[in-house]
C-alpha cells in the first residue's frame, strides 16, 4: 500500500447524481490502482432531497464534523424541484459548502473533444482549449443592500457590489499562476469599466497591478458583452478567462456549452491555500428528465475525478483519466444518448475505466 492515501468525501446528492457518482468513483478506483495512491471512500447521504424528506433540513446542524478533514469532496448533483423548491436545496447544500470553506475560485475548462458535436460551426478538436475562472465569494453577489418602502410609489431597491483587495487580488493570483503554467500564458480578464465606472476600472488596475508579478504571462481585457461574442465567434483566441462572480457566472456556462454537451463538462470549487477542503462535481444538475433510466453521461462526473486529482498533486493520474476519457468519446457505441450514443451510464463508465487501467 502506497503511503499517498486521500480521505474522499463522496455526495451524490440527488436524480443522476447517484447513477454518474459511482461511474466517477470507478474512474477513481481504476487510476489510484495504476498509479499507486490510495483513495479512502467516505459515502454521506445529505445535501440531498431525500435527506430533506426525512429531517427537514438538506444537511445535519453538525455537517463540517460529520466530513471531519476530508482532502476533497467529490460531489454528483443537487436538486428535486418537485418536492424542495430549487433554492432551499442549492441554499442548503452545495452554497454552504462554498461559503463555509472559503472556495473562492470556481474552475472550468472549456474544450472541444473529438467525437462531441460542436454547436459553432466549423470548428474542430484543438480550436476550442480554455478555462474560465470565477470570482466564487464576492462581486456582485453580495447581501449588501435591501429594499425601502416596500409596495409603495416610493420602493427602493438596491444591492451593492463588493469588491476587497484581498478578493480580487486572489482569483487574479490563481488565474494569472493558472496561465503561466500553461503554454500560451494568456490572461483576459472581462469588464465593464464603460459602464460600471467605480468597481470595473478597480477590477481592471488590480490586474494591472498583480500582472507585474508575472512578467512572463501577458494578458489583455475585453468588455462583458463582446467577450461572450468571441467566445462563440472567436473561441480560439482564449487560453485563461477570468472574470468576476457574475461575469464569471455567465462565462462559465457559455464557455462549456459552446464545446457541447453540458453531460460532459467538470467544475471545481477550489480554496487554492488547502486551508478548506477544496469540491469537485459536474456543472449539470440533477436531471429530474432522465433520472433513474441509467441514460445520463457520466463523463461530467469522471472528469471531475480528474481535475480532483490534479488538484492534490496526482498529474499522471488525472492525465490518464483524460484520455481515458478522449479514448471513449472517439468510440460510437460507447456514448451516450446525450451524444447520438446507445450506451448507458454504467456501459460508458465501466469502459473509461477499462481505458484508465490499460492506458
Ligand atoms: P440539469 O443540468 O439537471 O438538466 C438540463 C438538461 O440537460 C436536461 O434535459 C438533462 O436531461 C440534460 N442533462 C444534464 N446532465 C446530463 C447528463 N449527465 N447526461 C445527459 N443529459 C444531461 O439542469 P436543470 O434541469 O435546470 O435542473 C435540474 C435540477 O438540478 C434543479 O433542481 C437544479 O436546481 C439542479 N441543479 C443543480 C446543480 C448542481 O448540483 N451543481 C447545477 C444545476 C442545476
Ligand atoms: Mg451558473
Amino acid at each position: 500500500m502506497s503511503n499517498r492515501t486521500y480521505d474522499i468525501a463522496v455526495i451524490p446528492g440527488d436524480g443522476i447524481g447517484k447513477e454518474v457518482m459511482p461511474e466517477g468513483v470507478r474512474a477513481l478506483e481504476a487510476a489510484a490502482s495504476r498509479f499507486g495512491f490510495s483513495v479512502r471512500q467516505q459515502w454521506h447521504d445529505f445535501a440531498s432531497c431525500d435527506y430533506y424528506a426525512r429531517h427537514g433540513t438538506m444537511m445535519p446542524e453538525d455537517w463540517k464534523q460529520r466530513l471531519g478533514r476530508p482532502s476533497a469532496l467529490f460531489f454528483g448533483a443537487v436538486g428535486w424541484p418537485d418536492t424542495v423548491p430549487d433554492h432551499v436545496s442549492l441554499w442548503g447544500s452545495l452554497l454552504q459548502f462554498r461559503r463555509e470553506y472559503d472556495q473562492y475560485v470556481n474552475l472550468r475548462p472549456v474544450r472541444l473533444m473529438e467525437g462531441v458535436p460542436c454547436p459553432l460551426a466549423g470548428r474542430k478538436p484543438g480550436d476550442i482549449d480554455f478555462w474560465v475562472v470565477r470570482e466564487n465569494t464576492e462581486g456582485e453577489y453580495s447581501s449588501v443592500g435591501g429594499r425601502m418602502f416596500p409596495g409603495t410609489a416610493r420602493e427602493i431597491v438596491l444591492q451593492e457590489t463588493v469588491m476587497t483587495r484581498h478578493g480580487v487580488d486572489r482569483i487574479l493570483r490563481f488565474a494569472f499562476d493558472l496561465a503561466s503554467k500553461r503554454p500560451r500564458k494568456l490572461l483576459t480578464s472581462a469588464t465593464k469599466s464603460n459602464g460600471i465606472a467605480i468597481t470595473m476600472p478597480y477590477w481592471d488596475e488590480r490586474v494591472e497591478a498583480i500582472s507585474a508579478e508575472y512578467p512572463d504571462v501577458s494578458h489583455n481585457k475585453f468588455h462583458i458583452d463582446i467577450l461572450t461574442a468571441n467566445f462563440v465567434l472567436k473561441p480560439q483566441i482564449f487560453d485563461v478567462v477570468v472574470g468576476s462572480n457574475l461575469f464569471g457566472d455567465i462565462l462559465s456556462d457559455l464557455g462549456p456549452a459552446c464545446a457541447g454537451t453540458i453531460g460532459i463538462a467538470p467544475s471545481g470549487n477550489i480554496n487554492p491555500e488547502g486551508d478548506h477542503p477544496s469540491l469537485f462535481e459536474p456543472v449539470h444538475g440533477s436531471a429530474p428528465d432522465i433520472a433513474g433510466q441509467n441514460v445520463a453521461n457520466p463523463i461530467g462526473q469522471v472528469w471531475s475525478a480528474a481535475m480532483m486529482l490534479d488538484h492534490l498533486g496526482e498529474a499522471d493520474a488525472a492525465a490518464a483519466i483524460m484520455s481515458a476519457i478522449e479514448t471513449v468519446l472517439k468510440e460510437p457505441g460507447l456514448r451516450t444518448r446525450d451524444l447520438g450514443g446507445r450506451a448507458s451510464t454504467t456501459d460508458c463508465g465501466k469502459a473509461i475505466a477499462d481505458a484508465i487501467r490499460t492506458a
